[in-house]
């Protein structure tokens, strides 16, 4: 955990380009970015002109991300050092949250825990965006089986031995993590991308 696996991407994802045209239909400002890594969506939606809180646990990401609302002289987008399983904001602090690629690399309860946190943080009827990976993503069944769709991987980054424990979700269990913390789904849609290898995600829009 903490580490940065993709800060090589950098334009926003497609749909958090169509996720700021519904954020700015309901009248949404201030939006937290979790586990925002080198900053790409944070900066993105800065730029669209709403308030953006990045919070990441990992100083280099941080960096990155810093450095790009700079170079791109963004004044609306603030970064922030912290684990996201406890988020360091007050209840019904933001209008929004989402977490792309980030709080989806941790077992179930992990998850949960993380899904939580997102829902005390943002107001009654606020928008929670979340990516869970798929069983059709490349890395379902790598590693060792330490629970129901759950692999732990041992990766070396830059030298140094990280543990990964994923959890896989069927359509049916990511529709019942969100039920279980009392959350509407409004559209969950899985999204395949075939470069070198499969990379399968639900993409899952839900209100508070
Ligand atoms: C795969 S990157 C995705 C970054 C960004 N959301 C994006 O889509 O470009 C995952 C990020 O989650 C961060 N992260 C992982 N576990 C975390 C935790 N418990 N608290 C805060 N950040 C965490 C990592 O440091 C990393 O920057």
């Amino acid at each position: 955990m903490g580490q940065v696996r993709t800060a090589k991407i950098t334009e926003p994802d497609d749909f958090i380009v169509s996720l700021a045209q519904t954020l700015r239909r309901k009248g949404c400002q201030a939006v937290l970015d979790v586990g925002c890594g080198a900053g790409r969506n944070a900066v993105f939606l800065a730029e669209e002109g709403f308030h953006v809180v990045g919070v990441d646990m990992s100083p280099t990401a941080l960096e990155l991300a810093l450095g790009k609302a700079k170079s791109k002289s963004v004044k609306r987008c603030v970064f922030v050092k912290h684990d996201f399983l406890e988020l360091p904001f007050p209840d019904a602090h933001f209008d929004a949250a989402f977490s792309c690629y980030a709080i989806e690399n941790m077992p179930m309860s992990e998850i949960e825990k993380a899904l939580s946190e997102m829902r005390r943080v943002v107001e009654d009827d606020g928008l929670i965006l979340v990516t869970l990976h798929s069983p059709k993503h490349w890395r379902f069944g790598q590693g060792k089986e330490v629970g129901r769709n759950t692999f732990l991987v041992l990766e070396t980054i830059k030298g140094k031995t990280v543990r990964f424990t994923t959890h896989f979700f069927e359509k049916q269990d990511a529709e019942g993590l969100f039920q279980n913390l009392d959350l509407k789904i409004l559209s969950i849609r899985e999204q395949v991308k075939v470069s070198d290898k499969q990379r399968a995600h639900w993409v899952v829009l839900s209100q508070k």
